[in-house]
């Protein structure tokens, strides 16, 4: 069983993704960790973002490893870096290049294979896993989107403000709707939550009512 979680930032994927994944006993995998921990390597590589062939040597050595709360690039624990501001300044360029988007997509694939799972990203029901019939589009206002970033310690956006936030996300979510390959987009099939005035478990419970 495959179960896809697809929205725009800040709409509760990752909080509602883990949960149901928990509640129901299958894997978590968070594929916006996956994109975020490709640019925080090129990054930390002093690879220029703008060296395409730099960037495909690069990203054949990437070595990534996931599990449903830690993401480690050769070996080496970088859960907290890849929420860095400056990883989330770049990360919506990076994960427009298609030979990016190639390779994560065989990779999400791969672990996507004879497990059960509950994956979150922006593709997974229109491209990573079309053929599933559990899809689900989250979404909410924006304003609430950016006061939910301002909580969430994860995001590590400590001393921006509300303004701030608001912008970036609005910025990343034209970007990721917009770009050529495998834009953000709500499958034709999939369930649409708007979660704006909605709790976890309400969303959860929405979720595991419409899987069971
Ligand atoms: O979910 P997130 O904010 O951690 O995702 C970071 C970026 O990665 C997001 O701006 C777009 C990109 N992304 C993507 O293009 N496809 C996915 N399946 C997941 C994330």
């Amino acid at each position: 069983m495959v179960i896809a979680i697809d929205g725009p930032a800040g709409t509760g994927k990752s909080t509602v993704a883990k949960s149901v994944a928990k509640l129901l006993g299958l894997f978590y995998l968070d594929t916006g960790a996956m994109y975020r921990a490709f640019t925080l390597y090129a990054l930390s590589e002093g690879t220029p973002l703008d060296d395409l062939k730099s960037l495909k040597r690069l990203l054949r050595r990437f070595s990534i490893t996931i599990t449903a709360d830690r993401v480690y690039i050769e070996g080496r624990d970088v859960t907290t870096e890849i929420r860095s501001s400056e990883v989330t300044a770049n990360v919506s360029y990076i994960s427009s290049l298609e030979f990016v988007r190639k390779k994560m997509v065989e990779l999400q694939r791969e672990i996507g294979k004879n497990r059960d799972i509950v994956v979150e990203g922006r593709d997974i029901g229109t491209v990573v896993f079309p053929d599933t019939p559990n899809k689900f589009y989250l979404d909410a206002e924006v304003e609430e989107r950016a006061r939910r970033r301002l909580n969430d310690e994860k995001d590590a956006v400590s001393g921006t403000d509300l303004e701030t936030i608001k912008k970036s996300i609005e910025k990343r979510d034209r970007f990721d709707s917009t770009r050529a390959i495998s834009p953000l987009k709500r499958a034709h099939d999939a369930t649409y939550i708007d979660t704006t005035d909605m709790s976890v478990t309400e969303v959860c419970d929405v979720i595991i009512r419409s899987v069971q």
